[in-house]
């Protein structure tokens, strides 16, 4: 059986989640798309501390290692951030590879040229982790909501920030405590500066919008708040108020435009988002036929995360069956044309 190989830039919380997928889950792999999938080489920065790595997965610490090589057919990117993950991906296109990667960061600010190069390179750019987590919502826009018109995307998209609200909430923990305890857990990135302040979930719904409405947004064309200046004072008044505090981002046709924006909201307690709790994410996606729909799972850790990376190589694999039987079938990112922006 032909196996498809795969090079991996960066080994954190989610790739490690990815490889031990790859391992648990090679049958159902197999039978889905007929063909192995094979992590050959991974880039890290320190291979002394990943000695626990499957023999036969080779750690390099040059990138040129895992984009030059002429078997790796899929290069997953999840090392994070805008540089050097932008230019790692643009030579990986250039080289012809197919490129899966969590990157919200990176997609929300140049997504729209990144999946340029990925068509005319005919290659596959997928990026369905990049928002929610664990939650397939991309595919489910683009997919179940192709004959609709959206009005509405709201929701949930940090699991960190929800996380802290919950705990200061719940249990009365102090924001500092809290945050600490997401740290440890792994759901908030590595430097939390950007999942406190807003600016991760803003990349969400810059990503979210283009789905939904096709718009090309810039995070800094919304208003962004954070939870960051909120305390356990706050949190408790709005609950003896019978609100829940949650970090709710809202995209949301107005007239012939699109109104953007993230902030701590109060959600009356008995609304859906209200009981979304921890690092658990939600998406409501409002559709002119389909009315309000709830899209509800954890919005960050490794294995749901994983799970989501592994859906797009998936896809990408069942795409490199069809061309090598001389077919093509577009991926949602490649057959998802941006309508034109608007103001
Ligand atoms: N730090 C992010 C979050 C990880 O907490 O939602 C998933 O994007």
């Amino acid at each position: 059986m032909e196996t498809i190989q795969i090079g991996m830039l960066g080994l954190g919380t989610v790739g490690s989640g990815v490889l031990q997928m790859i391992q648990h889950n090679e049958d159902k792999v197999v039978n889905v798309t007929g063909r192995q999938l094979n992590v050959k080489r991974v880039l890290v920065n320190h291979p002394e501390r990943h000695q626990d790595v499957a023999e036969n997965i080779e750690l390099t610490t040059s990138v040129e290692d895992v984009i030059n090589d002429d078997e790796i057919q899929i290069v997953l990117e999840l090392i994070g951030g805008i540089h050097p993950a932008k230019e790692y991906i643009e030579a990986a296109l250039r080289n012809h590879k197919n490129v899966v990667t969590a990157n919200k960061d990176l997609l929300a600010t140049y997504g729209p040229e990144l999946v340029k190069l990925a068509h005319d390179h005919h290659c596959d750019l997928m990026y369905e982790a990049s928002v929610a987590g664990g939650i397939p919502i991309l595919r489910t826009i683009t997919n179940s909501f192709a004959a609709d018109k959206i009005t509405e995307v709201k929701g949930i998209v940090n699991g960190t920030t929800n996380y802290i609200l919950t705990q200061m909430s719940q249990q009365g923990w102090s924001y500092d405590q809290a945050l600490k305890a997401a740290q440890q857990l792994g759901f908030a990135e590595a430097d939390p500066t950007n999942d406190v302040t807003g600016k991760d979930a803003a990349y969400k719904m810059v990503i979210l919008s283009q789905f939904a409405f096709g718009t090309q947004l810039a995070v800094d064309d919304f208003a962004v708040t954070g939870i960051d200046h909120l305390n356990g004072f706050d949190v408790q008044q709005a609950g003896k108020f019978g609100y829940v505090i949650k970090l709710v981002g809202i995209a949301q046709v107005i007239d012939d435009g699109v109104f953007v924006e993230v902030a701590p909201t109060l959600v009356p307690a008995d609304h859906p988002l209200a009981t979304i709790n921890n690092e658990y994410n939600a998406v409501m996606v409002t559709g002119e036929a389909v009315g309000d729909t709830l899209f509800y799972g954890p919005g960050a850790g490794g294995l749901p995360t994983a799970n989501s990376v592994l859906s797009d190589i998936i896809s990408v694999t069942k795409n490199l069956v069809l061309k090598t039987n001389g077919n093509f079938f577009n991926n949602y990112q490649r057959q998802y044309i941006p309508a034109a922006p608007r103001d």
